[in-house]
């Protein structure tokens, strides 16, 4: 899949994620053959209030490419310079969101608001690929609801405006999560683009990239929470994309030891008082699914220090070696 000059191949995105898809994921993600990565939503008005944390959620690994910032906003103006900025910070391609479903951003006519104002939302785009030299990208709702499916005449209003690519999360705003992802959705934007279309919602595994990819024509695939605690999702996509087998999943150990590795760039990157908050519900979807993780993953919750966590992910990867050898 190509977007402007940037070869996605194979074509297997990491979702953009608040909370999630910070650089420390991102890199996790990229080891295990996600493509493209695009940071967390980055509000443009906050980044032009110099915000620290939307200066951090910028922020990209040495040699993190490609990779693209998403902004969420809906005056022009400021989406445009928003965009400069992202470009300013090293980002391949500008992605501009127009899924969030959160009350506190579609009441400012952000987000998924878009989807019911097309000329505000035209107006942003244009504005935003006018204003920088990189591709430009819109991550999409299907519309706000059922009634008002207006994603695939959005998409072919931004590529008349010069988007390289769009990504379609194949639910409604009033779905919330609700409902099942109806990939049908992006079938009908796909009938309407020349431009790539990127298929978005419910794959969970590899065989679903592959039904989604048949029924919609979709040239990409995007995978969100089927990534929390398995970054290893991207490698079982790709090798059944490519050979149809199918790869078997991590062990106990291996997913402990990638929570440890998940934790360590945490620290790095935030500190032990910001990181280790925010690893508690990560190194739970680490431990999940595997036998006797429950006590495991309640502990995880009054995590508070870097110590703390190591001996929980140490004494879990003592189980988990104990249980290996009974099952074998
Ligand atoms: C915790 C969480 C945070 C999210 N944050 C964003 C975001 O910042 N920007 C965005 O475009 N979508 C965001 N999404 C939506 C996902 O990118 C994706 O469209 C959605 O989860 C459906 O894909 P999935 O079924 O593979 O998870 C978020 C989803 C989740 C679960």
């Amino acid at each position: 899949m190509q977007i402007g000059p940037i070869l996605v191949d194979p074509p297997i995105l990491l979702a953009p994620m608040a909370g999630v898809s910070n650089r420390a994921f991102r890199a996790l993600a990229r080891t295990q053959g996600a493509t493209l990565c695009t940071t967390e939503m980055v509000n443009a008005n906050a980044l032009l209030h110099q915000s620290a944390k939307s200066y951090w959620m910028m922020e990209l690994d040495p040699g993190e490419t490609p990779v693209g910032i998403q902004i969420a906003g809906s005056d022009p103006d400021v989406m445009a310079r928003a965009a400069q900025e992202a470009e300013r910070h090293g980002a391949d391609l500008v992605d501009i969101n127009m899924g969030c479903p959160v009350p506190k951003v579609v009441k400012n006519g952000d987000g998924s608001a878009l989807l019911t104002d097309e000329a505000t939302a035209v107006a942003v785009v244009s504005a935003v690929v006018q204003a920088v030299n990189i591709p430009v990208t819109v991550k999409m709702r299907a519309g706000w609801d059922h009634d008002a499916i207006t994603a695939p005449r959005l998409a072919q209003r931004f590529e008349e405006v010069g988007v390289k690519a769009v990504a379609i999360h194949a639910r409604t705003r009033s779905d919330q999560y609700l409902r099942p992802a109806n990939w049908d959705f992006i079938r009908q934007v796909k009938e309407r683009v020349a431009i790539p279309v990127i298929g978005n919602g419910d794959v969970k595994e590899p065989e679903d990239a592959l039904r989604m990819m048949e029924q919609t024509g979709a040239d990409g695939v995007m995978i969100g929470r089927a990534a929390f605690g398995d970054p290893w999702i991207f490698q079982r996509v790709t090798r059944y994309l490519a050979t149809g087998q199918q790869m078997s999943p991590p062990s106990a150990t291996e997913r402990a030891l990638m929570g440890m590795r998940h934790l360590h760039r945490m620290v790095e990157i935030k500190g032990e008082r910001v990181a280790v908050p925010e690893m508690r519900k990560q190194l739970a979807w680490y431990l999940k699914g595997t036998p006797g993780s429950a006590k495991y993953r309640r502990r995880c919750q009054q995590l508070t220090t870097q110590v703390d966590a190591e001996t929980l992910v140490e004494e879990w990867l003592d189980h988990a070696r104990d249980q290996e050898l009974t099952w074998s």
